[in-house]
């Protein structure tokens, strides 16, 4: 589209169980935010939209695991993703949530319309069911022993072992996930939209009309259009979510990647009352940021839902990116190898831009990509302070020292080659720069933004004012060659500022104020003159825009994800006394009433005898004296005590909590157990030994 008169940029919401990691930022936030912020310094009208996703499966999942409320755990999520994405600068106009009453009117509206149209296919299936916790399974949360490699973990959709695709029938003895119960059968109606009548129209929507999109993205669109589609079911049997506007639909919502699209509308809605402009405004330029397992519902769902409601503009680009590793390895929420957001920002507090510049030098544009933390230090100290840094703070010093702390003027009558060159690199670099953002091409052009910095370093090098000032007592003359060179210099650095922006812009920000100018500089239509900065005034001290990362900071950070991983394993196996995954330490749990704590009965118990139990690194076996009587507890403490240090040990003891065997054993009950920043546990318990069975209160 040439010249769209608006701009309508969204970012896929993240679901709200859970806090964001890196790997979502370089996924969608951080490309989004970028080219959001260049299209605002190129004063173009646009509306960036995000919000939480806050409907679906996993929040259930969790909720009913937690023992709270789908909405205790959005609510939890919501605020701290929305608190991070902000912490990161990610400047959306609106971050909202698809739990708020504006979205389910307007996806409950939606559905309808496309229901009154008769564009649903009504159909009754049999699906699997959980009598014990009265739910219908989706595959994901059927587990059963693989028939491929025998790995008794696999789920009903995929064994992550062997990478086999399965479905729930193949599991040799399933259980639900939920409950230890074998699944029946169970008929439940459900609307379908039939996604098949939309593939004339999809093909030559994308395969003829956009082959401008990325490869990845066109590449997988092709192949579902290739491969034929499918109706698919719209509604889902749950009772969190949006409830199906009909009659006699009882227990029924919408599938939650039918309501989560429409939330971008919902969301432009909440912003502004000309929402409408943005969305039926055939000059509206729609752009869809996503990470590539949300491909097929922003290019073939989502469009075909928007098409078969009519009146709504359709995406013009979805800039997918692949996926983020960490350290060569699959990120893993569960395993807990992960970098949380919230936890950057505590750990290198000032540095948001650091991660902001890694993440988009190594994002994940064209194939999966890797994040190492020894990368993110050579990057950090090789690039930003070696090349970027160093190049504005000699700039500074330099001009306070040889040119009074003003602006020089610009002598052309003894303007060289090497003046010039400079001049038409700093032009060369905005149309690069420019065209590269346009085309989504976010690395390669942050990539013309250092390598104008270092062209910089370069140009000041070869004129050397340091020496040329020695030479001012025989020449007076040379006063002008110093000038010169510094008046570029500074040219280029207020050049720089407007080129970093939408990357870096605390570091923008930073830039602007040891020139003591106005946001305004950062207009793009400033970007490649060299006349920014006026002759004669005079500037601050440096600033110092990025520090050193040292070797401790790094390792620090690597044994953390490794240590996140041992605790993150042993919660696994629901041996571990308290939620001890990292990313859940820091995150308060919301309120409760004194009733639900009156509900779990806490007792002192004497630690009477202690065993490993055999094929289990982490797990103890201990006979814990109540007073009353004694119990049997699994522990998952194995790899933090020797059974001969713990025997005598009094202890608190979870009294009430639901029998639960390991590896063949009945646990009855929990010990509690506090662990500190390094991971390391230590046993809570009364400060004198008292008597077992004493109640805690
Ligand atoms: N919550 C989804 C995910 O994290 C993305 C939803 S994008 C939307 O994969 F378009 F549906 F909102
Ligand atoms: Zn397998």
């Amino acid at each position: 589209m040439n010249n769209p008169k608006r701009y309508l940029v969204t970012a896929a919401l993240p679901y709200a169980n859970g806090p964001v990691h890196i790997g979502h930022l370089a996924g969608c936030y951080l490309p989004a935010d970028i080219y959001v912020r260049y299209l605002r310094a190129q004063q173009r009208d646009v509306k960036f939209i995000g919000g939480s996703d806050e409907h679906g499966v996993p929040i259930t999942i969790r909720a009913m695991k937690e023992g709270i409320t789908p909405q205790q755990v959005v609510d939890r999520y919501h605020a701290i993703i929305k608190e991070s994405m902000a912490q990161m600068g990610i400047s959306f106009d609106i971050y909202s949530r698809t739990s708020n009453s504006v979205h389910h009117e307007t996806a409950a509206a939606f559905f309808k319309k496309l229901y009154e149209e008769g564009l649903f296919e009504e159909k009754i299936t049999e699906q699997y069911y959980d009598e014990k916790t009265n739910t219908f399974l989706a595959d994901r949360y059927i587990t059963g022993t693989c028939p491929i490699c025998a790995n008794p973990k696999a789920y009903g959709d995929q064994c992550e072992k062997c990478g086999t695709a399965l479905s729930p029938e193949q599991l040799i003895n399933p259980h639900s996930a939920l409950s230890d119960a074998v699944p029946i059968k169970k008929s439940t109606k459900h609307w379908y939209f039939p996604l098949q009548n939309y593939e004339p129209w999809l093909k030559e929507w994308i395969i003829e009309g956009h082959t401008e999109w990325k490869n990845n993205v066109y590449g997988q669109c092709k192949s579902w259009l290739d491969n034929g589609l499918q109706s698919r079911a719209m509604t889902r049997d749950s009772n969190w979510g949006i409830k199906v506007p009909l009659p006699a639909a009882e227990g029924k919502v919408l599938y939650v990647w039918f309501d989560a699209p429409i939330g971008y509308i919902s969301a432009t809605k909440e912003l502004t009352p000309q929402w409408a402009d943005y969305w039926c405004q055939d000059d509206t330029k729609l752009v869809h940021f996503i990470g590539k397992d949300n491909i097929v519902f922003h290019c073939i769902i989502f469009p075909a839902m928007l098409k078969a409601h009519g009146g709504f503009v359709l995406p013009e680009n979805v800039p997918a990116n692949e996926f983020l590793n960490i350290e060569g390895e699959k990120v893993s929420t569960s395993r807990n190898w992960a970098v949380w957001v919230h936890e950057y920002i505590k750990d290198f507090e000032g540095a948001e831009d650091v991660l902001r510049y890694v993440l988009c030098a190594n994002a994940p544009e064209t194939k999966d990509n890797d994040f190492t933390w020894k990368d993110f230090q050579d990057r950090n100290n090789s690039e930003l302070v070696s090349i970027f840094g160093n190049f504005v703070n000699r700039t500074w010093v330099l001009m306070h020292k040889l040119c009074g702390s003003k602006v020089p003027p610009l002598h052309e009558s003894i303007m060289d080659d090497k003046d010039r060159a400079l001049i038409e690199d700093i032009s060369k670099a905005k149309d690069k720069v420019e065209k590269l953002l346009e085309e989504f091409k976010f690395r390669d052009a942050l990539f013309e933004v250092i390598d104008l910095s270092r062209k910089g370093n370069k140009y000041m090098q070869e004129k050397e004012p340091w020496i040329v000032v020695k030479q001012l007592a025989e020449n007076p003359a040379a006063q002008q060659s110093i000038d010169n060179c510094l008046h570029l210099c500074l040219q280029l650095t207020a050049n720089l500022s407007i080129l970093i922006n939408p990357f870096l812009p605390n570091t923008a920000k930073k830039m602007l104020s040891m020139m003591k100018v106005v946001d305004k500089l950062l207009d793009w239509s400033n970007a490649g003159k060299i006349k920014l900065l006026s002759v004669g005034y005079s500037l601050r001290a440096p600033e110092l825009l990025f520090r050193k990362i040292e070797d401790e900071e790094i390792s620090k950070q690597i044994e953390k994800l490794k240590s996140g991983l041992i605790t993150a394993t042993a919660e696994n196996n629901q041996a571990m006394p308290t939620s001890t995954n990292t990313a859940d330490a820091v995150i308060p749990k919301p309120t409760i009433v004194y009733d639900d704590f009156a509900k779990i009965d806490l007792k002192v118990g004497t630690i009477l005898a202690a065993t490993k139990v055999e094929k289990a690194d982490k797990l103890l076996q201990l006979e814990v004296d109540l007073g009353f009587e004694k119990r049997t507890i699994v522990s998952g403490i194995a790899l933090h005590f020797t059974p001969e240090e713990i025997i005598g040990k009094q202890v608190v003891v979870v009294a009430n909590l639901a029998p639960r065997k390991m590896k063949g054993i009945e646990s009855n009950g929990m010990i509690l157990m506090a662990e500190d920043n390094t991971g390391k546990l230590h046993f809570v318990k009364p400060e004198s030994v008292i008597e077992p069975g004493a109640g805690v209160s």
